[in-house]
């Protein structure tokens, strides 16, 4: 089999963070006991935290869903502020995003390539791989896919196609993503019946009219059709409910169909480039358990505050750099300020165990919910994240 092959290429041995419980959250009160939920968000360089992962999971993640950056040489800025409205202006400020901008594409082939072999370690024996690109570097990763996971282990190419503006008057609109998907092993978890979709009108009128239109073979209509590998869902816009303002947000609709398709309830889902969050949103709304990692505060605390609205789990939060002492705090700042809070009642000093919290909802005109009081000689303690991105400070 021809492999591709780059300068430096190697099999860099695994750097694994020192990764602390830095805290837990229950959306909305929940089962406070529970030490260390299954669930758990981990902030730093994903190929430093899924070394660190190797020890306690292993061939033990069911599905993975990645979609890192895409070799565009740009940057993605994030919008802030009420709704993020176009037509809105002046609700709304760019700050940073995440950038995707590499020396070569050597460099971008090697990060893939490194994140792709631990991927694999930590997967299943019946777990499946989705990997997320575009035209940028899809056809270098379907070689790396097929040196790592061998290429008779290759499941599908899935084209996801949108609509959208484009500048581009001297080709066709490039309005695909290509997502490759590979199994560990010859047994893996397909549920068909899953993710079943309605059979074209046309087809269904065809078959009324004659039922001698496939030759014999009639399909049953009413149980519909497992999808083909080409799939439109919309991209997030600015008008939809489900959008955060964190860049190239992918659909909740997207992950439903991958989530349904390779796993089963109860099961280990993980996406090590989660961004938004909207792999670990999907996963704990349909009953599995995540690990999701992000290099970025802004995308740590966007999935915080996704799940925390949505109120299915409770989750832990990991870091390798210790947040400074100056995060907790007695009072929270001015309230105008803040985009999101949340009280721990019994603050012992190590882990902050928030069992209330408060957000700015994301679009319309609500306000922050108040928050509680904490009493003078309490152990209440707050967390808070400011409008900006920011973890709020003591005296900031
Ligand atoms: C394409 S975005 C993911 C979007 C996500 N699927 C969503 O629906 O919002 C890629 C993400 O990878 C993160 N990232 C890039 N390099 C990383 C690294 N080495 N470790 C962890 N995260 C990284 C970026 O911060 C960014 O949030």
């Amino acid at each position: 089999m021809p492999s591709l092959n780059w300068p430096g290429k190697q099999q860099t041995p695994p750097q694994p963070a020192s990764l602390t419980l830095d805290s837990v959250v229950h959306p909305g009160g929940g089962a406070t006991g529970q030490a260390e939920p299954l669930s758990r968000l981990y902030l730093g360089d994903n190929f430093q935290v899924m070394s660190a992962l190797l020890g306690e999971y292993e061939g033990k993640i069911n599905l993975i869903y990645t979609d890192p950056p895409f070799f565009t040489n740009r940057k993605f800025p994030a919008r802030i502020g009420r709704g993020e409205d176009s037509r809105k202006p002046g609700e709304w400020q760019l700050a940073e995003g995440y950038g995707d901008s590499w020396n070569s594409l050597d460099d971008y082939i090697q990060f893939l390539y490194e994140r792709l072999l631990l991927m694999h370690r930590l997967l299943a024996p019946n777990g499946t791989l989705y990997l997320h690109l575009d035209w940028h570097a899809d056809a270098y990763a379907r070689l790396l896919l097929d040196e790592i996971f061998g290429e008779e282990r290759f499941l599908n190419e899935i084209i996801w196609a949108y609509h959208g503006p484009s500048p581009i008057r001297s080709a066709f609109n490039r309005k695909h993503d290509t997502i490759l998907c590979y199994t560990k092993n010859p047994d893996y978890t397909f549920n068909a019946d899953a993710v079943r979709v309605p059979y074209d009108p046309s087809t269904v009128k065809t078959f009324a009219a004659s039922p001698k239109a496939g030759f014999g073979k009639v399909p049953n209509l009413e149980r519909g059709k497992v999808p083909e590998d080409w799939w439109y869902f919309p991209v997030v816009a600015r008008l939809h409910n489900e959008r955060t303002g964190y860049p190239t947000q992918k659909p909740v609709a997207l992950l439903e169909r991958i989530i349904l398709a390779s796993s089963n309830p109860g099961d280990l889902v993980a996406d090590f480039f989660c961004g938004s969050g909207t792999t670990p949103l999907v996963s704990a709304r349909l009953g599995r358990n995540f690990l999701a990692a992000d290099a970025t505060f802004r995308a740590i605390h966007t999935t915080r505050k996704r799940l925390v609205e949505q109120k299915t789990v409770s989750f832990g939060i990991y870091t390798s750099t210790p947040e400074p002492g100056e995060t907790i705090l007695q009072e929270l700042p001015d309230h105008k300020i803040i985009d999101y809070w949340e009280y721990d009642p019994d603050y012992d000093g190590k882990v902050f165990r928030s069992t209330q919290q408060g957000a700015l909802p994301r679009r319309g005109s609500g306000s922050l919910p108040p928050p509680p009081e904490s009493k003078p000689g309490s152990k209440g303690r707050f967390r808070a994240v400011t409008i900006k991105g920011e973890p709020a400070v003591l005296g900031g």
